[in-house]
């Protein structure tokens, strides 16, 4: 397995171009089910979970064509034709693999009356329920079973009568199925308490441009007036605003300045107010975001919530720069539990993190040392990385698989802002 080596204390500056959004594509790519005229996705990630998910649409007999495979180029664009779905099954083996399969549902129901998906399974950063898709899609009128580990999806002849369903939760994934199921229902479906994270206004401009009829875009109350068909169309993915984030961090802890080409301030506000208050600053305009640290980094409190709330995909990451931020901070992961894997390993590198329960309580320390480490989920593995750019001497982070997952091209990119970064197969 491979491994990345960091020499930790190098500043970074330059240009770090930013991919397509990874969450953004695993709930865009399923939405080619929904129509027999082919969908055609632009700037998408180069990631293993897109060419899992692209496999995943290829047992459905969905043809798939990719543009922009040449290593030198960031971005693909994919060619998804469901002219004929030949199945509607999504097994295990799969799913198991990539919990977003469980996207297929909506869509597939929508599009075929029927759809079984295998339920995901465990997951590294907690129970990970998928109740409120099932619910919603019953609320709507589809009638679901539950045997062998598998779900099962009906819709009575016809197709989804329609309905209304409120989230006791706010759930991302749950609203993508929902609302990929709702676009070709016979009536109205209502989503209260709906999740607003920019992928689901990329998810929703995708649709609208299919042809589907959506009030509320952006807002946590969504209608839906169901269409008879929708038809192809191109689509340019969002800007990855966790990369981008990510990238900041990785900036900010070296003391360094980067410009996140592509990213959009707007959708990552959050983030940018964390880093203010850590002492960082920043500038956007129409293309990107400057990141600069010049000063002395500062402990701060943060707390995890739903959009526009700070991301939770982006609490290890803001961890690893309050490890040497100057006092105390307190952080508190309300969305997922079991979400501070990276703890342990953050202390092997010198970092002093005391845990209990959601809440993280972080004592800013002068230097990290460098030191093996390995996470057990992908930004778990990126904020050891990000550690390991501001720590005194090697690091080597394995496990590189969950980093594959979700960054593109990380050793380049980091090396791209004078980042001494090497992949080396391990012994
Ligand atoms: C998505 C993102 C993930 C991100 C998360 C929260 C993708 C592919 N993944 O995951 O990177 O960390 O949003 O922003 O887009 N819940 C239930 N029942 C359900 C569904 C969720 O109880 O049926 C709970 C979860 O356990 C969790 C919370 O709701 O506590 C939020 O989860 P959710 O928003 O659904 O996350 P995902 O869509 O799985």
């Amino acid at each position: 397995m491979d491994k990345i080596i960091i020499e930790g204390g190098k500043r970074l500056s330059g240009t770090i171009p930013i991919s397509g959004a990874k969450n953004a594509a695993l709930t865009l790519i399923p939405c080619a089910l929904l129509t027999d005229e082919p969908l055609t996705l632009r700037n998408l990630p180069r990631l293993a979970d897109i060419d899992g998910f692209q496999h995943l649409m290829n047992q459905f007999g969905v043809t798939t064509a990719i543009q922009g495979s040449r290593p030198e180029d960031f971005g693909r664009v994919m060619t998804l034709e469901a002219t004929r779905i030949t199945g509607t099954v999504a097994p295990y083996d799969l799913v198991r693999k990539m919990r977003a399969s469980i996207l297929v549902l909506g869509p597939m129901l929508a599009r075929m009356g029927e759809a079984t998906v295998s339920l995901p399974g465990g997951c590294a950063i907690g129970n990970r329920p998928i109740d409120l898709h099932l619910k919603a899609l019953e609320a709507f009128g589809a009638q679901i079973e539950l045997a062998q580990g598998y779900v099962r999806a009906h819709a009575p002849d016809g197709g989804l009568p329609g309905g209304e369903f409120d989230f006791p939760v706010v759930s991302v994934g749950a609203t993508e199925n929902a609302l990929m199921a709702a676009v070709l229902a016979n009536g109205t479906c209502r989503l209260r308490n709906a999740a607003r994270e920019p992928e689901i206004v990329d998810l929703c401009n995708l649709l609208v441009a299919m042809g589907a009829e959506i009030e509320g875009i952006g807002s946590s109350e969504l209608t839906v007036h169901g269409v008879k068909r929708l038809h192809g169309a191109t689509y340019r993915v969002m800007a990855d605003r966790i990369e981008a984030g990510s990238y900041a961090c990785a900036a900010a802890i070296t003391g360094g300045e980067v410009y996140l080409d592509g990213a959009r301030a707007d959708e990552m506000e959050a983030t940018l107010h964390a880093l203010r208050n850590i002492g960082v600053t920043y500038d956007a305009d129409k293309k990107g975001v400057r990141i600069a640290a010049e000063g002395p980094l500062k402990a701060t409190n943060l707390s995890t919530a739903p959009y526009p709330g700070l991301a939770t995909d982006m609490q290890a990451q803001l961890m690893a720069l309050l490890t040497v931020a100057e006092g105390t901070s307190v952080l508190t992961e309300t969305i997922f539990e079991n979400r501070y894997m990276h703890v342990p390993e953050l202390a092997r590198m010198g970092a002093d993190i005391e845990t209990s329960g959601r809440t993280a309580i972080v004592k800013g320390v002068p230097k990290l040392h460098g030191a093996e480490v390995m996470a057990t989920d992908l930004r778990a593995s990126m904020s050891l990385v990000i550690a390991g750019l501001a720590a005194e001497g090697q690091t080597q982070v394995r496990r590189l698989y969950h980093l594959d997952r979700g960054y593109e091209r990380l050793e380049e990119k980091l090396a791209l802002v004078g980042a001494q970064v090497e992949r080396v197969g391990d012994d």
